[in-house]
């Protein structure tokens, strides 16, 4: 199969900055030639267009620089669509975790065309649920899965003209574990399933991700995972900008990412909020690298 990889270098939805050369400290990270020793043929879409912090208007402050964002979402979800309509599987690379409204858009609708539906698993360490009446920090990769699920901002929901994108019942979280309070009754309010770090200390995490593999994929064509590394815990993953103690292990990312790849169903995936300016030596790309890797089929034997 192909992979089809496609960088954002979005920054403008986050608090800090340096998220927009995540792409690039992933490319260095030797992403490109890793997937083809799996054996997959490799075409590196370039980046798409973000438009500059300095040049960029912030609009309102309750969701800082929208349009701009809106914008870069629109054509990386058309790149993305188009690569799936190709047959390729899409792997972007991040920037914040706004781009997330861009590439869920895209396989969303590659599916709604042939009448399928999408399932997503987001690991994080927090829900992405916000909107901006709920925000504290305005800061729209604090947004982009309630955008998915239907609520926020019509130029992130309506991308492509509908919402939402996907079903809440087929959206899985893993990892939360830093829900805002104003946040809260959304995710509660929404459907999506939230499996928080406590279930995965409670249950193990083998079990966690067969419920999460089941759950998106009931009644749906195929998977999009949606890779925040801020998921991971910041021992092992510095290099993000809203870091959160108590996150996956090495190992566990790792497992998380096996059992998906076991699945067979994964479609899509994307690895975001990489911000080498925060990162010791390209730690956290060099990981991001390693679990792509793993979800796309990598073995120990
Ligand atoms: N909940 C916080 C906010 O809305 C943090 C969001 C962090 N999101 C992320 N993609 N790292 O501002
Ligand atoms: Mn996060
Ligand atoms: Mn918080
Ligand atoms: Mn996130």
């Amino acid at each position: 199969q192909t992979i089809a990889i496609l960088g954002a270098p979005l920054d403008l939805g986050a608090g800090r900055r340096g998220v927009d050369m995540g792409p690039s400290a992933l490319r260095v990270a030797n992403l490109n030639a890793k997937l083809v020793s799996l054996g997959y043929k490799v075409e590196d879409l370039g980046n798409v267009f973000v438009s500059q912090q300095e040049s960029s208007r912030i609009g309102a402050a309750h969701a800082r620089y929208l349009k701009p964002i809106a914008a870069t979402c629109v054509e990386l979800a058309h790149k993305v669509e188009r690569a799936a309509g190709q047959g390729k599987f899409p792997l972007v690379l991040g920037g914040d975790h706004s781009v997330a409204v861009g590439t869920v858009s895209g396989m969303a609708q590659h599916f709604r065309k042939k009448k399928q539906k999408l399932g997503v698993i987001w690991l994080d360490a927090h829900t992405d649920m916000n909107t901006p009446d709920s925000s504290p920090s305005g800061n729209v990769h604090g947004m982009p899965l309630a955008c998915l699920v239907g609520y926020g901002p019509k130029p992130l929901t309506h991308l492509y003209g509908y919402a939402p994108k996907v079903d809440a019942k087929n959206v899985v979280l893993v990892g939360i574990r830093d829900v805002d309070l104003t946040e809260r009754p959304i995710v509660k309010q929404s459907g999506v399933r939230v499996f928080t770090m406590r279930d995965i200390d409670e249950r193990g995490l083998r079990s966690v991700m067969e419920e999460a593999v089941m759950i998106a994929s009931q009644g749906t064509a195929g998977i999009h995972i949606s890779l925040d590394m801020d998921g991971v815990d910041p021992d092992e993953a510095p290099g993000v900008g809203t870091p959160v103690r108590g996150g996956f292990s090495y190992r566990e990312a790792h497992l998380a990412m096996e059992i998906l790849s076991d699945s067979h169903r994964v479609r899509s995936m994307e690895v975001v909020e990489v911000n080498p300016v925060l990162d010791t030596a390209n730690r956290t790309a060099l990981l991001g690298v390693e679990l792509v890797m793993s979800a796309m089929g990598k073995r120990i034997l």
